[in-house]
């Protein structure tokens, strides 16, 4: 029973160790987003079409399933993420031909499909908030040190306050936690029921076990 304890505790440890070992250097900003704000994963999905993919794609996910998923038409999805030059059956694919980050950047940048996954949604949000020019007006990133990615929201950071630059920052990082798992939702509402059903069951089969052994004596 010790033997199974400690088993147990250390399968819940595991999970935090594996994340405190490949973490960024510096103390994340929690994003506090909210998969179930349509309107923010809607603003997202703008910005991101207008902000991110002049190099990144989502190569995971159609337009279509966009749509379906944050409350858009077909048409609407195709005019506000690809200013219409897209079909809705198309993958979510970068606006930058091939090599040419290479070529500009020095690196291919990634696709962000599962970005979330990987990092955690507060990475991307302080990833984001994170850029500041170093002595000689170079910039830079605390979150990740001599990045090749420029500094994409210094128009916003500079024109609008810090809450809606903030804003903006969380309805990406938002945006994006829901392409890294589009059936979270479902996922998460379906859940409860499960665990409920199995209540019920328990509590079902916990009384036919009483019946069966009623009349026998132990
Ligand atoms: C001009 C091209 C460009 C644009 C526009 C751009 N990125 Fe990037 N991004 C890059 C490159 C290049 C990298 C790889 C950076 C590196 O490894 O140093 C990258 C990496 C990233 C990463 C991974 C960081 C890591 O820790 O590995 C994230 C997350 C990201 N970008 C998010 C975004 C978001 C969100 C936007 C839009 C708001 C955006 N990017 C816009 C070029 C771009």
């Amino acid at each position: 029973m010790k033997k199974l304890v400690w088993m147990f505790s250390l399968l819940l440890a595991m999970p935090f160790a594996a994340q405190s070992a490949g973490g960024p250097a510096i103390e994340l900003e929690p994003a506090e987003n909210n998969l179930r704000d349509q309107n923010s994963l809607q603003r997202g999905a703008v910005l991101f079409s207008n902000y991110c993919m002049a190099c990144h794609s989502l190569k995971y996910m159609r337009y279509n399933r966009i749509a379906r998923d944050i409350g858009w038409s077909d048409e609407e999805v195709v005019a506000k993420m690809a200013y219409g030059m897209n079909s809705v059956v198309d993958d979510v694919e970068t606006r930058m031909l091939p090599g040419v980050g290479m070529d500009v950047l020095g690196t291919e940048p990634p696709d962000l499909s599962l970005m979330a996954r990987l990092k955690g949604t507060d990475y991307i949000y302080t990833f984001l908030r994170s850029y500041y020019q170093d002595g000689q007006g170079k910039w830079n990133n605390h979150a990740l040190e001599g990045t090749s990615m420029p500094n994409v929201l210094e128009g916003i950071e500079r024109h609008a306050s810090s809450e809606d630059y903030a804003q903006a920052a969380r309805d990406i990082s938002n945006f994006l936690e829901y392409v890294g798992e589009p059936a979270k939702m479902k996922r998460m509402d379906l859940g409860w029921k499960v665990i409920a059903f199995l209540l019920v069951l328990l509590l079902l089969t916990y009384i036919l076990k009483k019946e069966y052994w009623r009349d026998i004596k132990h």
